[in-house]
C-alpha cells in the first residue's frame, strides 16, 4: 500500500535512537539487575494540589469543548507569567496553549516551514528535532556544538550555515543532551544574526526552571528587538514533574498565533480544560519541585564528575541546567553506541549513546540524572569498572 510523504519523510526517525533504552526496560522486565540511566523523567511525583486542581476541575464539569487557542485564564496567566519573567509586556493574544512543547514545536515549525525551506539546528539536539524538521519538508542544517564551548551555539557558526532558503534559527536552551544555557550575549549575537537575514528565532526553553544554581537563563524573548520573530515553547512537564498531563505552550507575535490557530484547530480542535485549569494554577505559583530537582541534579552531576572525570581518559561535561551529564569516552576508541550496548550487557547500567543526539556527540554518552543518589553511586562504580578492564568491553 501506499502511504504520505510526511509518514516517508520519518521512517528511521523514532525508535532506533532508542533501542538500548528499550533493551534496557525488557532486561528490567525478565528481572535483571538495571540502572536506567536514559530517559529523563522528573524524580518526584506532581504536586498533590496539581492533581487536586485537576480532578476538581473535572468533577466539577471543566470537560466540555475547549477552543484551538487555549482557556483564556491560563492565556492571561502566560501573559503574566512572561511579562513578570521578560521585562516586558505580553498579553494573552501572544500565547497559545498545547498539549506539551512537543506538540507545540510541531504546530510552530509547520508554521514557519515548508519543503524546500532550510532549519539551522544545533548538533547534538533533542532526539525528536530530527522528525519534527522532517515533518514539515525543510531541511535541518546541523550546527555541530563544541565542548571547549561549553556546547553553547556561537553566532560565528551559525552564520556560516546561513542560505537564501534559511528560515528558522531553532535554538534550545537549557540544552537538551548538553545542559548548556546560552549566555545573554550569545542570545545577542544570535539575534543580530536573524534581523540581519531575516529568520525567525525558534526557542525551546522546557527546561527554564530547572537552572542550576549560578547560572542565569537568558531568552530571545528578552530582547524587544527581536519580538516580531520569536516563538518560545515550554510546558509544565519539567519544571512541575507532570509530563503526563502533556500541558504546553507558545508565545510569539500576536500575528503569528492568529496564523497558527486554523493549524490548532485542525489539530485538536482544543485542549483539555480540565488540565489548563490545573495549568493556570501551576503557572501562577512558583513550582514547589523545580528548585529541589535542580539541586539534586547539579549534585548528581558533581557526583558523577568526581567519580569518573580523568579515569582512564574518560572526561566528564557538568551540565548548567537540566536532567543529564555527558560521558565521553572517545579514548576508549569505541562508539558511543558500542560501549552502550557492551556497559548495558555486561553491568545492568543504560545510557543513551550520544550517537542518539547527531554526529555532534559521537563517542559520548547521555547520562540521566534523575535516579536516586545511590543508583547513580552504583552506576559509577559499575562504569569505572567496566573501564579499567578493557577485556571486558
Ligand atoms: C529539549 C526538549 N524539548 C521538548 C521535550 C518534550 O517536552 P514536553 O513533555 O513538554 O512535550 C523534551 C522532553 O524531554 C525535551 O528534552
Amino acid at each position: 500500500m501506499r502511504y504520505s510523504h510526511l509518514t516517508d519523510r520519518l521512517q528511521g526517525l523514532g525508535g532506533d535512537k532508542w533501542a538500548i533504552h528499550t533493551l534496557a526496560r525488557h532486561m528490567k522486565r525478565e528481572g535483571r539487575d538495571v540502572i536506567e540511566l536514559t530517559i529523563g523523567e522528573p524524580d518526584v511525583p506532581c504536586p498533590p494540589d496539581l492533581i487536586q486542581a485537576a480532578t476538581a476541575a473535572m468533577v466539577a464539569g471543566r470537560t466540555g469543548y475547549s477552543n484551538g487557542r487555549g482557556e483564556p485564564d491560563t492565556l492571561a496567566a502566560l501573559a503574566q507569567r512572561y511579562t513578570a519573567r521578560r521585562g516586558r509586556r505580553f498579553g494573552p493574544e501572544n500565547a497559545m496553549t498545547l498539549p506539551g512543547t512537543q506538540t507545540a514545536l510541531y504546530a510552530v515549525l509547520c508554521t514557519l516551514l515548508g519543503p524546500g525551506d532550510e532549519v539551522i539546528v544545533a548538533d547534538p539536539m533533542y532526539a525528536t528535532y530530527e522528525g519534527l524538521i522532517a515533518a514539515t519538508g525543510a531541511r535541518a542544517v546541523p550546527v555541530t556544538l563544541h565542548p571547549e564551548q561549553g556546547f553553547r551555539l556561537q553566532a560565528a557558526d551559525v552564520a556560516a550555515h546561513i542560505t537564501p532558503r534559511t528560515r528558522v534559527l531553532f535554538i534550545n536552551t537549557p540544552h537538551n543532551p548538553t545542559g548548556a544555557v546560552l549566555r545573554a550575549d550569545e542570545i545577542a549575537a544570535l539575534g543580530a544574526l536573524a534581523v540581519a537575514h531575516d529568520l525567525w528565532i525558534v526557542s525551546d526553553e522546557v527546561y527554564e526552571d530547572l537552572v542550576f544554581d549560578g547560572v542565569t537563563f537568558a531568552s530571545p524573548l528578552d530582547l524587544p528587538e527581536l519580538a516580531d520573530r520569536t516563538v518560545v515553547t515550554a510546558s509544565i512537564s519539567k519544571s512541575h514533574a507532570a509530563p503526563g498531563f502533556r500541558s504546553g505552550w507558545c508565545i510569539g507575535p500576536a500575528e503569528f498565533c492568529s496564523r497558527m490557530l486554523p493549524l490548532s484547530e485542525t489539530l485538536l480542535f482544543g485542549s483539555q480544560p480540565f488540565i489548563a485549569d490545573m495549568t493556570t494554577r501551576a503557572i501562577t505559583q512558583n513550582s514547589p519541585v523545580a528548585r529541589g530537582m535542580a539541586t539534586r541534579f547539579a549534585a548528581r552531576a558533581q557526583t558523577i564528575h568526581a567519580r569518573l572525570h580523568g579515569l582512564d581518559g574518560l572526561s566528564v561535561h557538568r551540565p548548567e541546567a537540566g536532567m543529564f551529564a555527558l560521558l565521553d569516552i572517545r579514548a576508549t576508541g569505541l562508539s558511543g553506541k558500542a560501549f552502550a550496548h557492551a556497559l548495558l550487557m555486561q553491568t545492568g547500567v543504560a545510557c543513551m549513546p550520544g550517537e542518539s543526539f547527531g554526529t555532534g556527540l559521537a563517542g559520548w554518552l547521555r547520562l540521566s540524572l534523575t535516579q536516586s543518589d545511590a543508583a547513580i553511586e552504583s552506576a559509577c562504580t559499575r562504569i569505572a569498572a567496566f573501564t579499567e578492564n578493557p577485556r571486558t568491553i
